[in-house]
């Protein structure tokens, strides 16, 4: 009876282990221990110089890995650039004249390159960088697991399909985020990114004028270097503390100082939708730090290729 009782629960742990194990993709932490023993702290250093220049550096990095997964995967295939055959995520309308850092990636590839030859993937030094990036704004570091492939493909269409604009509405970001395996509490705790960086007047525009449940101060502010017309690329923080990775952007939730429509979608102050969550991470700091590298990980696991699929870009901005 102990015997069958213990073999059952060894069958039970070993299952929970591979449904585990596929459910990242056989990713690994210890990927490049052998063969690139250099490889993380090589992407450590040059993410640190890169955010000591200029902080918003980090949270542009952070941007990219999640673009990268949520088109077709992480597969670094944000990276890849226009060609003759293919026009590429980079000119999707989400992304084209804002995402930036591609030149931080390219320069770490490059290294890499020269210490372990076609080794390490793009995609991998995304997901790396990304966390760096939160560790040196001073968020929360987390074991990335490693081991994808780069694809050989890219697609317009789907970036513009599956990254949506920040007029959205949050029940289609619900929908849009259970598609790619992540609950209600992985797009309020993701979306807390915004915790650092900038956001162009074209991207809240409509907010600052249109929309009543807005903080009049925190409006009237940004109407001064977003008005009705013109002035389109101007910037102005996604949260108070813009180059700290913090709780401040749900505590300027609750205060109606969301600066994307989208954003103050996640607290509307009438109890619905996902207004006890941003309660909660905005009086619980350590919470949305756990909670952001669970899920972190979870993001970085969007259907990654490995074993023999894809391959090892040589350049990350083109397939070999
Ligand atoms: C849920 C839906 C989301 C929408 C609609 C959205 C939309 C946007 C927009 C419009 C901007 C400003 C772009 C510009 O004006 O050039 C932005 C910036 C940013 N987003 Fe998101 N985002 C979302 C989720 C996320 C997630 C899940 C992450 C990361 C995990 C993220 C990370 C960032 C960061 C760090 C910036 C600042 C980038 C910089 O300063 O260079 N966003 N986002």
């Amino acid at each position: 009876m102990g015997y069958s009782y213990s073999s059952a629960a060894v069958a039970v742990s070993v299952l929970v282990v591979a449904l585990a194990a596929a459910a990242s993709g056989q990713l690994s932490t210890t990927f490049y221990a052998s063969s690139c023993p250099t490889a993380l702290s090589t992407i450590r250093s040059a993410v640190n110089a890169a955010v000591a220049r200029e902080p918003r550096m980090g949270a542009s990095l952070l941007r990219l890995h999640f673009h990268d997964c949520f088109v077709q995967g992480c597969d670094a295939s944000i990276l890849l650039a226009d060609n003759a055959t293919f026009r590429g995520e980079q000119g999707a309308f989400p992304n084209v004249n804002s995402l930036r850092g591609f030149e931080v990636i390219s320069s770490i590839k490059t290294q890499l390159e020269a210490s372990c030859r076609q080794t390490v993937s793009c995609a991998d030094i995304l997901a790396v960088a990304a966390r760096d990036s939160v560790v040196a704004l001073g968020g929360p570091s987390y074991p990335v697991e490693l081991g994808r492939r780069d694809g050989m493909t890219t697609n317009q269409t789907m970036a513009n399909t599956n990254l949506h604009p920040p007029t959205t509405d949050l029940g289609n970001f619900v929908t849009s985020f259970a598609g790619k395996g992540l609950s209600p509490t992985d797009l309020v705790v993701l979306t807390g990114a915004h915790t650092v960086g900038v956001a162009q007047c074209t991207n809240f525009r409509s907010r600052l004028y249109g929309e009543s449940n807005i903080n009049a101060p925190f409006a009237a502010s940004l109407r001064a270097s977003c008005p009705q017309a013109g002035g389109d690329t101007n910037l102005a923080p996604l949260d108070s503390t813009p180059n700290a990775f913090d709780n401040a952007f749900f505590t300027d939730l609750i205060a109606g100082r969301g600066l994307l429509h989208s954003d103050q979608e996640l607290y509307r102050g009438d109890g619905s939708g996902t207004d006890a969550l941003v309660r909660v991470y905005a009086a619980n700091p350590a919470r949305f730090n756990a909670d952001f590298a669970a899920a972190m990980v979870r993001m970085g696991a969007i259907r990654p290729l490995t074993g023999t699929q894809g391959e090892i870009r040589l350049n990350c901005s083109r397939v070999n």
